[in-house]
């Protein structure tokens, strides 16, 4: 496990994603019945984007640094960045922490919700649960993203968001996970997963796609933003997040949202973008 996300924070493939969390959690708050929140790889939930590994590369330039900077974003990318400013003000600082997955769900999270929270790197886990153990709603578990689908799901709720974001550190990560899906789906057919991927040349994710709509019989919305062109199979030109069980009306929402985001982190306006039911 040699992956640290601290490297990627604020990057244009985190603010796409945690953009659709916002959206999913959202949805999930048009009822008042509790939901519960499974994030299967939290990561540590809170960046300093002046630290050492952030500060390398610098994504977040061309990432949550342009969308701050933007000016009459559509109101999901509002809602987005009011959770990122609410990290700074717990912070009490000015645009240098970012919010991971876990403070996001947080932030939008009320008292009758739960979350879940599993990470496997021991270091990553202690940050994790530093940054948390506080909030009774929370609970923050040293274990293996695919175990914890089985031990957590279904939620005693029988409402819930399941994110799942792997660092895809093996070739294969991505061919091995419509089974592991199709099996959470047995086990919580109603719940929302969102799944983020990669895309650094498209072969992959297209026979990803074959393998879930033969393996799982769930309404599906595909949605992918490349902000480079997708042809060299050696950097991060794009990437994508598959959710099984969309909320009514959300690919309406996200059309307007993806194509000005693409607008905003697209350096010389390459690559693409595309919401559609699969
Ligand atoms: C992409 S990062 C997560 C970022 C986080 N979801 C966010 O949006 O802020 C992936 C995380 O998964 C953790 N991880 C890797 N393999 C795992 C596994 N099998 N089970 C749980 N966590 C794992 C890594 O240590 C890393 O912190």
């Amino acid at each position: 496990m040699n992956y640290r996300h601290s490297y990627h924070a604020g990057n244009f493939a985190d603010v796409f994603k945690h953009i659709i969390l916002v959206a999913l959690i959202n949805a999930l708050k048009q009822k008042d019945k509790a939901f519960c929140y499974l994030d299967t790889h939290a990561g540590v939930g809170m960046y300093d984007l002046k630290d050492p590994t952030t500060q390398k590369i610098k994504e977040y330039e061309n990432g949550i640094e342009k969308i701050l900077a933007s000016s009459n974003p559509p109101k999901l990318i509002q809602d987005y960045i009011d959770c990122v400013r609410a990290a700074h003000a717990a912070n009490h600082t000015n645009c240098r922490y970012y919010p991971g997955s876990p403070a996001i769900a947080q932030h939008l999270m009320r008292p009758q919700d739960r979350a879940i929270l599993t990470e496997l790197h021991p270091d990553d886990f202690k940050l994790l649960k530093n940054n948390f153990h506080y909030d009774k709603r929370i609970g923050v578990h040293l274990q293996d993203a695919y175990q914890g689908l089985k031990a957590f799901l279904p939620p005693k709720e029988r409402r819930g968001l399941i994110l799942i974001d792997p660092p895809y550190e093996k070739p294969d990560e991505l061919a091995d996970l419509s089974a592991i899906l199709a099996h959470a789906v047995t086990r919580f057919e109603t719940g929302i997963y969102a799944l983020w991927y990669p895309i650094k040349v498209i072969q992959p994710v297209e026979r990803f796609y074959k393998a879930v709509k033969q393996n799982i019989s769930r309404p599906m919305l595909r949605i992918e933003l490349s902000i480079y062109p997708e042809n060299s199979g050696t950097q991060l030109n794009g990437c994508g997040i598959l959710i099984i069980n969309p909320p009514w009306k959300l690919e309406e929402e996200l059309q307007p949202v993806i194509a000005n985001l693409w607008e905003t982190l697209s350096p010389t306006k390459q690559g693409r973008y595309e919401i559609k039911m699969v």
